[in-house]
Formats: C-alpha cells, sequence, structure tokens
C-alpha cells in the first residue's frame, strides 16, 4: 500500500488557469477542417466554425488559444487575412507541405472563433519575415479604439469594436525556423519590436518573448540578461520525441520499453522547467516574468499513408499518461509556470480532437484536459507521494504522478497517473492539516485501457472515462487502488 499525504494546510501557488492552454497553427488539417469549414460547409456551423469542435471545447474550458504559430507565424503577414474573401492573397505554407493558404482563416475568424470556445486569444507576431510596423499595426488593428488607420480598416471590415488582445509572442523558435538567430541578436531585436506593440486604452499587453529550445539554457541567460525586463513572459518548447528526429517512433505502434521510454522523455520536462527557472529566479527575483511552455506535447511519426508536412498521429493511453505527467509537473511549477499550450488543439500532433470530414472524435489527451480541468485556478496544496520505481529495458521511471490543488469553496482535487503496465497501486490517500467530516465525500473518475488502446472513428469510445468504482472513505482520507496505465481525478469534499 503506498501513501498519499496531502497537507492541505500548506497552499503553496495560484494555479494559473491558462496552464490549461492549447495550441493551432496553419498546419495540416489543424485550422482549414478542424476548426474552420466555412459559412457555406455542409457540416454543421457558426459563422464557419465547426459545431461539434466549439462545444467538445467549451467542455474542457480551454481558457486561451494560441494562433497562427508556431513556424507559421513568422512567415505570416496579418494584412493578407483582412477584407473580403475573395480579394485575400494566397501564399504558399512553406513550412507545412508547400501547400496554398488561401488566408480565408485571419484575424476576424481566429477572434470569433475564441468567443465562441469561451477563450482568450494569444497571437503570435512575425519577427523573422515581418516588419517593426507590421506588428505595430496589427495591435493597432485589434486594440485601437479611436480614429488612425488600421482602427479605421477594422471598421470598414466589419468589426467596430476593438477586441481585447492580451497575450502577444514577439515572434516563435527565432533560434530555428523564426530567423536562426544567436540569442544576444534575438535580444535586441525582441527589445526592438516589443517597444511598439503598444497599449491602447484598457487593453494591456502581456509580452512574451521567444525562449529557449529544451534545454538551451544559454538561450534564457542570455535572453533574459539583455532583454529580461522588457517582457512579461518567455516562452519555452520542449516535445516528447520517443525516438530521434529521424525515427521518432509510430504513435499506436510500440512496444513496452518504448512506452517507458517515452515517459522518462516527458519526466524530463520537471528538471528543465527548474532549471530554467533557476536562471529566471537570477535575473527576475520579484518573479515578474512567467514561463510560457506554448509548446509541448508528444512527436511521432506521422500516421502511415497522410503527408508527412501536416504531423497528423493518432493518441493513445500513453499519450494520455504522458498528458497527466506533464500537467501535474505545470501544477507544481506553478509559482513561475503561467501558461502552457498543448501542441497541438485538432489533427495536429498530441491533439485532444480528431476530425475527418464531419465526423469528430475525442482523444484520451482529451479526457485527461476534461479530468484536469478543476485545478484551473485553484491553489496548489503540498503532496508527498511515496512511489516505486517501475520500468522495462533500462527506462526507470516514478510509478506516479500527482498532484492537488483546493478550490475557492474548500473542495480538494487531486489527479494521479499510474506509470506501471502491469501493476495496480493500492493507495492510502491521508489528508493531513484537515479532517473528514461526518459528510464527507469522495467522487473519481478513472481512465484505464491497454498503452496502445486509441479512439478512431468507428470507436470513439475505446478509451473513455468511467466512476471510480470503490473508493474507501476513512477518517483520515480514503483508499482506492489506482490501475495499471491510468489516469484518475478524486474531487474530496469534507464537510
Ligand atoms: O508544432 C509544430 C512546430 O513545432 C511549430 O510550428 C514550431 O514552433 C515547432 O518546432
Amino acid at each position: 500500500m503506498g501513501r498519499l499525504i496531502i497537507n492541505t494546510e500548506k497552499k503553496k501557488s495560484k494555479i494559473n488557469k491558462n496552464i490549461y492552454g492549447h495550441f493551432s497553427e496553419h498546419l495540416g488539417r489543424c485550422i482549414y477542417g478542424g476548426i474552420y469549414v466555412g459559412e457555406d460547409s455542409d457540416i454543421p456551423n457558426v459563422n464557419g466554425m465547426r459545431r461539434d469542435v466549439v462545444e467538445a471545447l467549451r467542455q474542457i474550458k480551454v481558457p486561451v488559444l494560441r494562433w497562427p504559430g508556431g513556424c507559421f507565424a513568422d512567415e505570416y503577414h496579418w494584412k493578407d487575412g483582412i477584407g473580403p474573401k475573395n480579394s485575400r492573397k494566397k501564399m504558399i505554407n512553406t513550412h507545412w507541405g508547400g501547400l496554398v493558404e488561401d488566408n480565408s482563416f485571419g484575424t476576424h475568424e481566429f477572434l470569433e472563433f475564441c468567443r465562441q470556445v469561451g477563450c482568450e486569444p494569444y497571437i503570435n507576431g512575425n519577427v523573422g519575415s515581418g516588419t517593426v510596423q507590421e506588428m505595430s499595426e496589427w495591435m493597432e488593428y485589434m486594440t485601437f479604439d479611436g480614429v488612425s488607420p488600421m482602427a479605421g480598416l477594422r471598421r470598414e471590415n466589419g468589426h467596430p469594436e476593438p477586441w481585447k488582445i492580451r497575450y502577444f509572442g514577439v515572434g516563435n523558435e527565432n533560434w530555428g525556423c523564426g530567423g536562426n538567430m544567436r540569442p544576444s541578436y534575438y535580444a535586441d531585436i525582441y527589445r526592438r519590436f516589443q517597444t511598439y506593440v503598444r497599449n491602447y486604452g484598457e487593453n494591456k499587453v502581456f509580452k512574451i518573448a521567444c525562449g529557449p529550445n529544451g534545454d538551451d539554457y544559454e538561450w534564457t541567460e542570455t535572453v533574459m540578461e539583455i532583454a529580461g525586463k522588457f517582457m512579461d513572459g518567455l516562452s519555452l518548447h520542449y516535445y516528447t520525441v520517443p525516438g530521434d528526429w529521424n525515427r521518432k517512433g509510430s504513435a499506436v505502434d510500440f512496444t513496452e520499453e518504448d512506452y517507458y521510454n517515452t515517459l522518462k522523455k516527458t519526466l524530463y520536462m520537471d528538471e528543465i522547467i527548474t532549471k530554467h527557472t533557476q536562471i529566471m529566479n537570477r535575473y527576475d527575483p520579484d518573479n515578474k516574468v512567467g514561463l510560457i511552455v506554448d509548446e509541448w506535447g508528444t512527436w511521432y511519426d506521422v500516421e502511415p499513408g497522410t503527408n508527412p508536412g501536416f504531423l497528423y498521429q493518432q493518441n493513445t493511453m500513453r499519450d494520455a499518461v504522458v498528458a497527466a505527467i506533464n500537467l501535474n509537473i505545470f501544477n507544481e511549477h506553478s509559482d513561475r509556470v503561467v501558461m502552457a499550450n498543448i501542441a497541438q488543439m485538432v489533427n495536429v500532433l498530441q491533439s485532444v480532437i480528431l476530425t475527418e470530414g464531419d465526423k469528430m472524435v475525442l482523444t484520451p489527451t482529451y479526457h485527461v484536459f476534461d479530468m484536469y480541468k478543476r485545478h484551473q485556478e485553484a491553489m496548489l496544496v503540498d503532496v508527498y507521494a511515496e512511489t516505486e520505481e517501475t520500468g522495462k529495458g533500462g527506462y526507470t521511471v516514478p510509478n506516479l504522478s500527482v498532484s492537488a490543488s483546493e478550490d475557492g469553496e474548500g473542495v480538494l482535487n487531486i489527479t494521479a497517473a499510474n506509470l506501471s503496465l502491469d501493476t495496480a497501486y493500492p493507495l492510502e490517500c491521508i489528508l493531513a492539516g484537515s479532517c473528514m467530516g461526518e459528510h464527507a465525500s469522495v467522487e473519481g473518475e478513472v481512465l484505464s485501457a491497454g498503452m496502445n488502446a486509441f479512439n478512431d472513428f468507428s470507436h470513439p469510445e475505446d478509451v473513455a472515462p468511467s466512476g471510480a468504482e470503490g473508493i474507501e472513505v476513512t477518517k483520515e482520507g480514503f483508499k482506492f487502488t489506482v490501475p495499471a496505465c491510468s489516469v484518475v481525478h478524486f474531487t474530496v469534499k469534507r464537510q
């Protein structure tokens, strides 16, 4: 029997709801087909946005959505995506399959989608191939309420009121696809570009600088030193790639060794965040700059027979465990991590939703976001978990990943993943610092399946959560046996 000791008296940091954020790029079928089908489509839609997708995303309470990229952001010229659709410029999407991008989904459409989903927009500007003026005018177009060329243009295009845009990224992966810059060069460029990203009226912009690639600590050191005072957030990208970039591995056809190797690589996120945080602490001891993990998730070889530039992959129970581990890590680091955006929302990499024509399927990762949503804006509480090592073929990982939070009503939410493929784990959960009242209740839900199990259009519910049966409420807390290869969520009401 393992023990989980939760000290509700020891509140740590507030879990920013934006940790449960998403990312959408003009890549493959994420935007076109996944989110947007156009007003004339036979697929049920509201102003061109898929009804089924919007509804599913509202259910998981998506707080924030990043757009238009990714690598696409640094070759995107926003003025090509406004005005009458038939006169919008077409362009080549050089990064992703060399396809023609007709710009029918632009600023107005993205902000309409965010309105329907009920999330905040996070817009990523173009530094790599754009100009200071272009970036500056985009903000003026979206947020200025007075008389100006850009505000006038927005009105002409049918949106009299300005939008509220809080999150704005100044470039993406500028160490790579965003211009192959060195950190000191980018830091200076960042200082210049961000100067002209203006606050208009009530709209206060939260400026996000391009941060490191995984464990590139030199990037963080240099950018923080030179430009730390000019930013509100620093991004971090880290993908879980089981193999290497040439042979990443299959999304569905993998061995037990591959499974543990994947989890080991995911767990590295904790070390990366810890070390970047240590650097940030030196330049920003007052914790003014948030760490924004605005690209994370699994990256496998594309599904056989699909366009290699579309990054379409299936999503199994392994991905659910990966999501659970990452979200627990972000919760645990919520003193510095204020946003995270899984890559990507629909039909690309570790998606929460897959679509095919008018069909839609919710992936195992979707269910994890649904189970974890009660952590949003709650206070992280201290958890001590007794763990054992598990693994195969030299890939060793702890068997348990946990986090817990208390909401404004004193309700405790505990999320955990059992990483072991073969051992169910009897768990005794002890609530230190508070006892279970006479009318205490514990409810739970479990997502459990074989590691390779997935949902597809003919079997949409092979991996789906069910109620946790057999929870035993005790004086100190409760007991429950967590199945092998599973994700669980408990809600504890103590009165
Ligand atoms: O998410 C796919 C790509 O991964 C993004 O465009 C880029 O920022 C990253 O390298």
